[in-house]
């Protein structure tokens, strides 16, 4: 069988990265899509040798990126305009998240793209006031009503962080917690990134044309996450809020001062407020199998941060 092409958006992200990671692992080609000033450094040392230079924000560049020679047989979405990682990029926003990402719909349906695999967030059809999660549901509902074949896969928050300051926290005995008190649904990005891959290559096209919530086993608590972080370093790791609580009555000041972080305290304050846990997870099981457990994601993040030994097999 000739090789697979899959094309990857985003590919430089956090996220995108490991997707291009799980791709090649399952022996299919990637072409990277990345902007001009995009880093490809770490794509480079994967072993991507195919790219093509594309902005969300210009359809052109779109309609050529995907109308490749040979075509891929899927697209996976995996670009944000809101991010941490994107912020050092001017002009950078809801641009990228609204007409961006029907741009990409129309090019991929005009390009005759088999598949969509779009990196949704969870409970986005119920957050009408978070623009970044609102804006991954437009973007189902206009894959949906321009018939492009998709699925969107709805994740929980990345238990790596869009930047990943778990690590260097956690080797000093803290776990950033960003919900005190409460509980989110997570997910180990390597683990999306894999479901990403066999949405794109393997999974029937009986099983496209819906969305599925993406996360571990049950909601986390820091608390919780934490006492997995103690147990699979075998010494102790705590808690800790990211923003101490007498600062967050503060933050929609802040949010007026810098517009920037509008998008994420509002996120955040959804968040705080229970929004971030899925109804729903007989769908992952049935297209990926068992849910991860938070207790093995940990152990798994600490093996691969080089924060404990690999066990000899
Ligand atoms: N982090 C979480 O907890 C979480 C949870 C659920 C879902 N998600 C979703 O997961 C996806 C990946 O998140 P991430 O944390 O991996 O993001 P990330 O590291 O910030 O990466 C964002 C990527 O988007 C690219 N990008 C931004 N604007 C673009 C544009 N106008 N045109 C083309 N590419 C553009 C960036 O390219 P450059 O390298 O050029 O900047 C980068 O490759 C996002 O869609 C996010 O919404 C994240």
């Amino acid at each position: 069988m000739a090789t697979r092409i899959v094309t990857v958006v985003g590919a430089s992200g956090t996220l995108g990265s490991e997707i291009v990671r799980a791709l090649l692992e399952k022996g299919a080609k990637v072409r990277a899509m990345v902007r001009a000033t995009s880093d490809r450094t770490k794509l480079e040392s994967l072993g991507v040798t195919e790219f093509v230079v594309a902005d969300l924000r210009d359809a052109n560049s779109l309609q050529l990126a995907l109308t490749a020679e040979p075509r891929a047989v899927a697209v996976v979405a995996s670009a944000a305009g809101f991010s941490a990682h994107t912020a050092r990029t001017k002009g950078d926003n809801s641009q990228t998240d609204t007409e961006g990402y029907r741009n990409l719909v129309d090019a991929a349906k005009d390009a005759g793209i088999p598949r969509f695999i779009l990196i949704s967030i969870l409970e986005c059809d119920k957050a009408p006031d978070v623009p970044h999660f609102s804006q991954k549901f437009l973007t189902e509902k206009y894959l949906a009503e321009k018939r492009q074949p998709y699925l969107a896969l709805r994740a929980g928050a990345f238990l790596d962080r869009a930047q990943d300051v778990v690590a260097q926290r956690v080797r000093k005995g803290v776990f950033p917690d960003i919900v005190p008190g409460g509980a989110l649904d997570m997910i180990y990005s390597p683990d999306l990134a894999r479901y990403a891959a066999e949405a794109a290559l393997d999974l029937p096209a009986s099983a496209l044309n819906q969305s599925v919530d993406v996360r571990c086993n049950v909601p986390a608590t820091g608390p919780m996450v934490a006492a997995a972080f103690t147990r699979a370093l075998g010494r102790s790791v705590v808690a800790k809020p990211v923003i101490s609580p007498l600062l967050v009555p503060m933050l929609p000041m802040v949010a007026w001062f810098v517009p920037r972080l509008r998008d994420q305290i509002k996120a955040l304050g959804w968040i705080r407020k229970g929004g971030y846990i899925s109804h729903e997870s007989q769908k992952q099981k049935d297209l990926f199998g068992e849910l991860p457990t938070i207790e093995d994601s940990v152990a798994r993040y600490c093996r691969d941060r080089g924060l404990i030994k690999p066990t000899a097999s």
